[in-house]
């Protein structure tokens, strides 16, 4: 059976993300989105947070898992008995930090082999930082996040599209 591990901050979860969920999901017998648990400070919502907004934006995927993660991915791809990590690769200013990241685990863990979906070129421009501006400069953000991120993005500013 495969599995593999699709990283991130997902700070929030984007349709880019979600779009890579679903591709990967129907590669894979099964999927981790594994969620960082980084600098709560830098981040705008909690790690739980960001999970219950992966889980219910992949809600419609079976075969897919959203869990936290602390310390070295290779760890968990090791606990988790996967060797595929996942990445999403929009454009070429993406590649060098993704082969860096790509070669480094690669170093630390030999077993562990890194597949990269190109993104839909719908989604090519979108990212989580680029969400959270428009959000806070009061620009509408539907049309780049699940429904549940936009509600949830929009509790925190009630008047905000
Ligand atoms: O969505 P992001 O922030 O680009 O995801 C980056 C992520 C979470 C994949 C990466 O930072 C990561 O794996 N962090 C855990 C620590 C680690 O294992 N780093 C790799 C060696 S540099």
């Amino acid at each position: 059976m495969s599995r593999a591990v699709y990283p991130g901050s997902f700070d929030p979860f984007t349709n880019g993300h979600l779009d890579i969920t679903e591709r990967g999901a129907s590669i894979f017998d099964e999927l981790i989105v594994a969620v960082l648990v980084n600098d709560s400070k830098r981040a705008m919502f909690s790690v739980n947070e960001r999970c219950m907004m992966a889980r219910e934006a992949a809600v419609h995927l079976p075969n897919v898992k959203v869990m936290s993660f602390e310390g070295l991915l290779v760890d968990f791809m090791r606990q988790e008995q996967s060797r595929v990590i996942l990445r999403g690769l929009r454009a070429i200013s993406d590649f060098e930090y993704e082969f860096q990241l790509a070669q480094m685990n690669k170093q630390l863990a030999p077993e562990t082999e890194t597949f990269f979906l190109v993104t839909d070129a719908k989604y090519s421009y979108l990212s989580s930082r680029s969400v959270k501006e428009v959000f806070k400069f009061g620009g509408s953000i539907k049309d780049f996040v699940p429904p549940g991120v936009f509600r949830r993005m929009r509790e925190r500013i009630p008047q905000r599209q």
